[in-house]
């Protein structure tokens, strides 16, 4: 078992660039592999799960090159994917999977999907409901529950659904699908989720329409190559902006990260509580908005209280601001965050569990929990679940307990996670 052993820090200083954001490397690569011609993509994210949806579609026949530098993607047109000789692997990135279901959905040819043991319990009849309605055929183990996922590739029509629950990858499926229907396929969530794929898909030539929540695309349309230049994730970036806040003496500059609109509830959550952070050097780099962000320790940071509209703009920030909570002053209420328990682990529980080992006041809820801030945290061992999301999280509130805290069961995170203990070194004084 892999373990990681962690004292406080005593400031994080200086400034450093994120990794290159998770969602947007994914939806380059498969968005170039349908599309005709040679995509050139700077600031790729080379981590596990990026890498995943990269295997995934060699596998499905295309040539891509990593230069180093830049990946290299040979796309042959919508209808260039070949049948896969064998099962592809998503490793352990649901985005993989769900993206990739509603791309295989309008191809003519068998394709099952698989996952790592924990992509292997993630719920998977959130895509097949709506794919089966537009005419793939589908199925997944478990009463179409959980992968592995089997699809025989269809002749679609377009279909109007209206999602249960706000999921960017659940919306790019049925987007990515839409584009192999046959008529307008219209598509409506009940919060904003993220809306990478309807920023970039457009720039591939895709016709989507935008209104409010609701998104069409025009099946039938041929997308053509591109050159992307990846930004910053926020979401990495997001840790050491709350490690930041809680220790008194801080002062770090983030350059270069990802600010879409859709990404960064967190920010004007922490700003709610009190946090000192300023935006500047705002510009659009491939139709995402990328800035710098300054923020300064040693505020006092009070309670919020987060509805459940707020949770999909803060989806994967849940584990770092629930760290954030048990420093402010006040009872911090989350709902509406029942998402959380399906993810790389069951984050409520797992955040509940590990920071009452580190002393945290919380209360579970099914969907949400309160927490009583203002509570010192002592070093302790504590679990990771395999979660890249709760490691990192954990490794943050290692920096404001007492003594000496170990997380256990690193071994397989993945985004970046090098680079996170890489740039937390570089912080911390
Ligand atoms: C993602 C969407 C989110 C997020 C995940 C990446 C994406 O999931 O939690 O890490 O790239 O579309 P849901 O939209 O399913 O909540």
């Amino acid at each position: 078992m892999n373990r990681i052993e962690l004292s406080a820090a005593r400031a994080f200083k200086g400034e450093f660039s994120p990794p290159p954001d998770k969602s947007i490397s994914h939806r380059a690569v498969i968005f170039s592999s349908v599309a005709k011609g040679r995509s050139v993509i700077k600031n790729f994210l080379r981590a596990e799960d990026s890498i995943s949806t990269v295997n995934a579609l060699r596998t499905l026949d295309i040539d891509i090159k990593d230069t180093g530098d830049e990946i290299i993607v040979d796309g042959r047109g919508i209808n260039g994917l070949r049948e896969p000789d064998r099962v592809i692997d998503c490793g352990n990135s649901g985005t993989t999977m769900r993206l990739l279901s509603g791309v295989l959905s309008g191809n003519p040819f068998l394709s099952v999907l698989t996952g790592d043991e924990s992509l292997r319990q993630r719920p998977m009849s959130r895509v097949i409901v709506p794919l089966r309605q537009m005419g793939a055929e589908i199925m997944a183990r478990g009463d179409d529950r959980y992968p592995p996922v089997a699809i025989r590739g269809k002749r679609l029509q377009a279909i109007k659904y209206t999602m249960p629950v706000a999921s960017a990858q659940v919306k790019s499926a049925i987007l990515l699908a839409g584009l192999y229907a046959s008529g307008v396929t219209e598509v409506t969530e009940p919060f904003q989720s993220r809306d990478h794929t309807e920023r970039m898909l457009p720039a591939f030539g895709a016709e989507v329409r935008i209104e409010n929540l609701s998104l069409t695309i025009r099946g039938g349309t041929e997308l053509h190559c591109l050159e992307i230049t990846v930004p910053g994730d926020f979401s990495s970036a997001a840790f050491f902006l709350v490690g930041a806040l809680m220790l008194k003496d801080s002062e770090i500059v983030v350059r270069g990260v990802g600010i879409n609109p859709t990404r960064i509830g967190l920010l004007s959550v922490l700003k709610e509580m009190g946090a000192e952070i300023e935006i500047s050097n705002e510009k659009i780099i491939s139709g995402e908005p990328v800035a710098d962000i300054y923020c300064k320790g040693g505020k006092e940071l009070r309670a919020v209280h987060i509805t459940p509209e707020k949770i999909p703009l803060l989806i994967d920030e849940f584990p770092i601001l629930c760290v954030a909570a048990t420093q402010a002053a006040g009872t911090t209420v989350i709902r509406g965050a029942e998402e959380l328990r399906v993810k790389e682990s069951d984050r409520i529980s797992a955040i509940v569990t590990e920071l009452r080992r580190m002393g945290a006041e919380i209360e579970e809820y099914k969907d949400g929990l309160d927490i009583s801030g203002g509570k010192s945290l002592k070093g302790t061992v504590v679990e990771s679940y395999n979660d890249h999301r709760i490691a990192m999280a954990m490794a943050i509130a290692a920096m404001i307990a007492k003594g000496k805290t170990i997380i256990n069961n690193i071994s397989s995170v993945n985004i970046s996670f090098p680079t996170f203990f890489e740039i937390l070194n570089r912080l911390t004084i």
